[in-house]
């Protein structure tokens, strides 16, 4: 081990959730670095960028003098011919398996943002990549770090909130969302991949994973952001069910908007309820902390109620500016696995550390399963809706397929024939 362990980031995207999370990640890092004694003292450096049209990566020459950059249709494919070690993608819901493909094939560990990627079909693919290559590929879900979150998990864990039966949640997004912010790539997409993971894989991560996911229905609204007839979602409602190993089903609604509009108080409104044998657990995102109004600035430049543990600019007591949170200590958390795997110990135990990273499955794509297969059900359900045939149901793991569709007209269609 020496001083100069050196880990190399490629980014693919700088748009809002690298500028709020990524961003003052490398910098930080930048700045401090990595440590454990385990694996020591490891520079962190954002080396290379890929985006659509390279104009964004100007904003970012003062804290990243160095970067480099790439722009055009194949940025990524130079970005991943680099020699960075890890590459971060976060473009579009709709374009994460392209460029995740690009970079596991040029054997890059990889982190790409929540959706992982639409289909178990594509899942396969880069958990192949990934295996073949001998790295990491994982997904980031910042939800599993908020405090609450690991308090809920750590009752359930510990046989303190026995057994769940149902539950629900709600997050609200903004109008901005789909009328200015992702404008470029909303046709055809919904509120609920963009976000209903974020409560899928909370459900899936803190209540599984001895138990059986089994159907999944959905609908939703059209008509402000796109035609009413069309294939654009305003909002959706997500209803999942699982089997417990005693045979007891359980059940979740998540209700999704990117039509809330943009003087809501709290920008994003998130709430759960979650109901077990032996209790209740209630949360809301908004209604855990501060309340503030400041003239003329809020609700829309600042918060009423703002979330300063996701993600919050301070200055310490002890005087410095810092940008911290769950949502930044998330991405963070990859690269310190990327550091165990590359520095943790000697080479030839390198396999030994890489599939102890890999069986972490809060983030790694093999975990992943069950939320994809939702979020492919889901799509499924409501293209199939679009097209004038609403009210599909999609059954998991039954005789005839991993994922089958099935129409009220009697119909069938296996979304995916092997077992989820
Ligand atoms: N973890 C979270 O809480 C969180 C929050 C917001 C967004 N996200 C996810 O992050 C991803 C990006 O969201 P965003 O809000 O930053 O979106 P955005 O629209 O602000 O930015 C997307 C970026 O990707 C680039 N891009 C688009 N197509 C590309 C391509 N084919 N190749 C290379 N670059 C391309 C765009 O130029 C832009 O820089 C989405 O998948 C979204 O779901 C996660």
């Amino acid at each position: 081990m020496t001083n100069s362990n050196r880990i190399r980031a490629g980014m693919v995207g700088l748009g809002m959730i690298f500028d709020e999370t990524y961003r003052p990640m490398f910098v930080s890092a930048k700045r401090d670095g990595l440590f454990r004694r385990d694996y020591g003292q490891v520079e962190l450096e954002l080396a290379a960028v890929a985006s659509r049209t390279g104009s964004r990566v100007e904003r970012y020459r003062p804290e990243f003098p160095a970067l480099q950059s790439f722009s055009g249709n194949d940025a990524v494919a130079r970005l991943a011919a680099t020699n960075v070690d890890a590459i971060c993608v976060a473009t579009p819901d709709d374009r994460h398996f392209a460029p995740a493909k690009l970079a596991l094939e040029a054997g890059k560990h990889v982190l790409i943002e929540k959706p992982s990627v639409l289909t178990l079909q594509e899942l396969d693919e880069l958990q192949r990549l990934a295996d073949a290559k001998g790295v990491l590929a994982k997904v980031v879900y910042h939800k599993l770090a908020d405090p609450d979150h690991k308090k809920l998990r750590t009752h359930v864990v510990d046989d303190v909130l026995k057994h769940v039966n149902n539950g629900y949640c709600s997050l609200l997004e903004p109008k901005s969302i789909s009328g200015s912010q992702f404008s470029e790539w909303l046709t055809g997409r919904n509120p609920g991949t963009y976000v209903a993971v974020h409560y899928l894989k909370l459900i899936d991560f803190s209540f599984g994973p001895h138990w059986k996911l089994t159907r999944i229905t959905a609908t939703g609204q059209r008509g402000q952001v796109g035609p009413a007839t069309g294939p654009t979602w305003d909002s959706v409602q997500l209803q999942v069910i699982y089997t417990h190993p005693d045979q007891r089903e359980a059940a979740f609604d998540i209700h999704t908007s990117w039509v809330t509009p943009d003087n809501f108080p709290g920008y994003v409104d998130q709430e759960v309820q979650f109901r077990f044998d032996n209790g209740v657990w209630i949360a809301h995102q908004r209604k855990r902390g501060v309340e503030v109004c400041i003239e003329g600035r809020t609700p829309n430049e600042l918060k009423n109620t703002p979330n300063h543990h996701y993600n919050g600019s301070f200055v310490e007591p002890w005087g410095d500016r810092s940008q911290r949170g769950y949502g930044i200590e998330i991405l963070q958390r990859f690269f310190e696995e990327v550091a165990t795997v590359e520095f943790g110990g000697p080479v030839d135990e390198r396999p030994a550390r890489l599939k102890a990273m890999q069986s972490l499955s809060y983030n790694d794509l093999s975990a992943d399963r069950n939320c994809v297969a939702i979020v492919q059900s889901m799509e499924a359900i409501l293209k199939q809706h679009a097209a004038g045939d609403p009210g599909c149901l999609v059954e998991v793991n039954s005789s005839e397929g991993g994922l089958v569709l099935f129409s009220k007209n009697g119909t069938r269609k296996v979304l995916y024939p092997a077992r989820v």
